[in-house]
């Protein structure tokens, strides 16, 4: 059974004042018996130091460095202290325009900056609706994720873009069925794709984490709104555990 994750994505929110709410968290877990990812925006990695839990980037550029004002390289994540990085979050495909393939360069950019990918993967509600979930999953997959991953180096994160911040969950059903579509093309294409972690993410919350986590092949969440404080993260933490 691969370690459970509960993972935070802050987005672009929090300021120095916030890492109060990680003291709270720790006090609550910490030493808990899942892993515990903090993604907080770039400009607090480094200040995360102290903190037990894994701290992770939002994003990271293709190139190890060079002339791209603005972005921030892998390897400077890692060297603020970041152990993971999200790559090809649905908000960087959609305000960004990352395509897959600059998704897996991205990944790949990660590994080689000793950095694990958690690899961000989903639907739209038109394709939900046209019945192309599956198919585009199997796509996004097959092509943001590159030939170089395992369980060591990748996480994947199922998110339906329709999902993310908009207070609806897809059933449970639906969550059981991509999840052992993605975990079929993973055991057919990486020898240790058994083991490679599977998230959830969209609107998880306390209220719904403990029947998400229920699921087959749901290895943890990927949690946006309900990771920025502490009283809303810890029970989805508690429910992680308890499964
Ligand atoms: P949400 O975001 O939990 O606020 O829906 C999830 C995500 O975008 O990772």
């Amino acid at each position: 059974m691969p370690r459970k994750l509960a993972a935070g994505n802050w987005k672009m929110n929090g300021l120095r004042a916030n890492l109060t709410e990680l003291e709270t968290l720790e006090d609550r877990h910490g030493d808990a018996g899942v892993d515990i990812l903090i993604c907080p925006p770039a400009t607090l990695i480094s200040a995360c130091e102290d903190t037990p839990f894994d701290i992770g980037g939002q994003d990271c550029h293709v190139a190890e460095a060079g002339a791209h004002t603005g972005d921030i390289s892998a390897e400077m994540l890692a060297d603020a202290g970041a152990s993971y990085v999200l790559t090809g979050h649905s908000e960087r495909r959609t305000d960004h325009g990352e395509t897959d393939t600059i998704v897996a360069a991205k990944s790949q950019a990660a590994y080689d900056a000793g950095l694990i990918a958690v690899i961000c993967i989903g639907e739209t509600l038109a394709q939900r609706e046209n019945g192309t979930t599956l198919g585009v999953i199997e796509t996004q997959l097959t092509a943001s994720v590159p030939d170089t991953a395992d369980a060591e180096n990748t996480v994947i994160a199922y998110e339906p873009v329709w999902a993310i911040g908009t207070g609806k969950v897809p059933t449970l059903d639906q969550i059981g069925e991509v999840h052992a579509h993605i975990r079929k093309q993973l055991m057919n294409r990486f020898d240790d794709g058994a083991e490679m972690r599977i998230l959830y993410g969209g609107s998880v919350k306390g209220s719904n984490a403990a029947d998400i986590f229920s699921v087959a092949n749901v290895d943890g969440a990927l949690v946006g709104g309900a990771s920025l404080t502490a009283d809303d993260f810890s029970p989805i933490i508690t429910a992680l555990e308890a499964s």
